[in-house]
């Protein structure tokens, strides 16, 4: 790394958590917890970006000692890191990590945790802080949150307060079981405390829509039903399900992607601007987008809904061949809707959303395409009114803004072509970002929770999700279609456009 370069990536790091902390991860040695939450632990260590009193306690049924569990996120840290480990930063991290092994249905293990928990503050000097982060299936989230509360880990009438929870994605099934989650939380912590985590939110490129909306007087007046065709926002993924096929066939694309990472992305490119950069302010104007979106009908998901599932391709499983999977699953791996947001600045601008797995490529993106102008210059024969301007977030794999408008081409004669601007983000500033856990975890460890979503967003997106689900109950509405694996998804997600201009935006 050259001086510049490296004076520029101490410039951007943020302030350390200050706050002692034991972070105990539920499913500590589970998939996530070794490909995400350790690396993002470690990164931060070599940022000094950790409290200067940090352990780590992994939590899981299956009995290990201190040295095997480090042992595993050792390998893991090896394996994951963005940035090759050094040893000496790699090892005192290690130092301060410890294993516990409980069944949740075992009251003499919470006991045992507690008291664990008590060693560990004697010896790290965490005073009682503790963030406890549940990274297990969701199913034993209920379990554990019960056993948290019996043993006096999450209780905020006994002085509770320097506790606080991290709860994975999925947040609930459907609207009653997260309404269920969220009850149960809200009797036993503060919403001050309670991180309910989308780690979409943890990209620099999503954060960065804020600010490129906010902050730049050029484009934020453009976005409104005054200038704005349609909105497309895409997240697909080449990759099958993996060894996740239990998880996802009892899941499915608009649970596992919609109700959180898309509809989040949604709230982000269409809320009013907030009167702060502060919590209550920006979740005010997410929850009001998603109030803004009514729950569908049967008839209009008929309409606006197509729903897939990926066939075997060239050396490709298809999806019920998958481990895992059931053999006649009816789970979608592809899903496409078209919701209106039914306000002021939005209203009869259709917002696209598209989702799937076994797509053409790896690609997140939002795409703003613009009306077109009435060519009152030039005529037909000098352009191409089949591009119109476009306002492109590319959120990954490469993250950046691109524009897209007319130019006129080399030449004597007067012809209008559609030429890109485009904005790389690492290119840009010249360092890697961190990795949305790092960023996760650092905002958790400081208190700080504009990141995550509260109790209302979680809710208002699952409406929404219900209202599809309870259509494709019914007989005939959304067909289950297939695709090859390496497409863009059933041909039959063209059908939910306003009119025939539209297109599935994927450069
Ligand atoms: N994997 C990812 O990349 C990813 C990405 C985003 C979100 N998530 C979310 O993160 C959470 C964990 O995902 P994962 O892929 O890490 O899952 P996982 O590997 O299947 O499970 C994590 C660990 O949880 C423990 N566990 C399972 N059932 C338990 C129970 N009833 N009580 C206590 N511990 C239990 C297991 O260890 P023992 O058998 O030893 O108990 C397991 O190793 C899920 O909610 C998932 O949706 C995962």
């Amino acid at each position: 790394m050259s001086e510049q370069t490296e004076y520029q990536a101490e410039s951007y790091l943020p302030e350390p958590a200050e706050r002692p902390c034991v972070l105990v991860v539920f499913g500590g040695a589970g998939a996530l917890a070794q490909r995400k939450l350790a690396p993002a632990l470690y990164n931060l260590a070599q940022d000094r970006l950790l409290p200067r009193a940090f352990a780590l306690l992994g939590v899981a049924r299956t009995a290990r000692t201190d040295r095997e569990y480090r042992g595993i996120l050792r390998a893991a840290i090896h394996e994951h890191s963005r940035r090759p480990p050094r040893t000496d930063l790699l090892e005192r991290l290690l130092g301060a990590v410890h294993y516990q092994a409980l069944r949740p249905g075992q009251r003499a293990d919470w006991t045992a945790l507690a008291e664990r928990l008590r060693e560990i503050d004697a010896r790290h000097g965490t005073a009682g802080c503790r963030l406890l982060y549940l990274a297990t299936p969701p199913q034993a989230y209920a379990g554990i949150l019960a056993g948290l509360h019996g043993c006096g880990l999450a209780d905020k009438d006994a002085g509770q307060s320097a506790t606080r929870i991290v709860i994975e994605k999925p947040f609930g099934t459907d609207r009653p079981s997260a309404a269920e989650l969220n009850r149960r939380l809200a009797g036993w912590l503060d919403e001050e405390a309670i991180y309910r985590i989308d780690h979409f939110l943890g990209k620099e490129t999503v954060q960065n829509l804020l600010v490129f909306r906010f902050s730049n007087a050029i484009f934020e007046p453009l976005l409104s039903n005054r200038h704005v065709h349609d909105v497309q926002i895409t997240v697909a993924e080449d990759a099958g399900v993996g060894e996740r096929g239990n998880y996802y066939d009892t899941t499915g694309a608009l649970r596992d992607m919609v109700q959180n990472h898309l509809l989040q992305l949604l709230c982000l490119v269409a809320m009013d601007p907030p009167q702060g950069m502060d919590l209550p302010c920006v979740r005010a104007q997410k929850v009001k987008v998603l109030r803004a979106i009514a729950s569908l009908t049967a008839e209009e998901a008929a309409r606006q809904v197509v729903r897939g599932q990926y066939k075997a391709g060239e050396a490709m499983n298809g999806y019920r061949d998958e481990p895992g999977v059931a053999a006649d699953s009816q789970t979608e791996t592809f899903v496409a809707l078209r919701l209106d947001v039914r306000n002021a600045r939005w209203a009869g601008v259709p917002f696209y959303l598209r989702t799937g797995k076994r797509l053409a490529r790896r690609v997140s993106q939002i795409v703003v395409t613009f009306k077109r102008e009435k060519p009152l210059l030039f005529s037909p024969e000098h352009c191409d009114w089949r591009s119109p301007n476009r306002l492109i977030f590319r959120l990954q794999p490469a993250g950046g803004i691109s524009i897209a408008f007319d130019a006129k081409a080399p030449g004597p004669r007067l012809l209008l072509r559609p030429v890109r601007m485009d904005f790389d983000y690492e290119r840009s500033f010249d360092v890697p970002g961190p990795e949305a856990y790092e960023r996760l975890l650092l905002d958790a460890l400081k208190g700080q929770m504009c990141l995550f979503a509260g109790a209302h967003e979680v809710d208002e997106s699952w409406r929404i999700v219900d209202s599809i689900r309870a259509a494709w109950e019914q007989p005939g509405t959304c067909p289950l279609r297939e695709y090859p694996c390496g497409s863009w998804g059933p041909y039959q997600a063209a059908a939910i456009f306003t009119d025939q201009e539209t297109s599935w935006q994927t450069t």
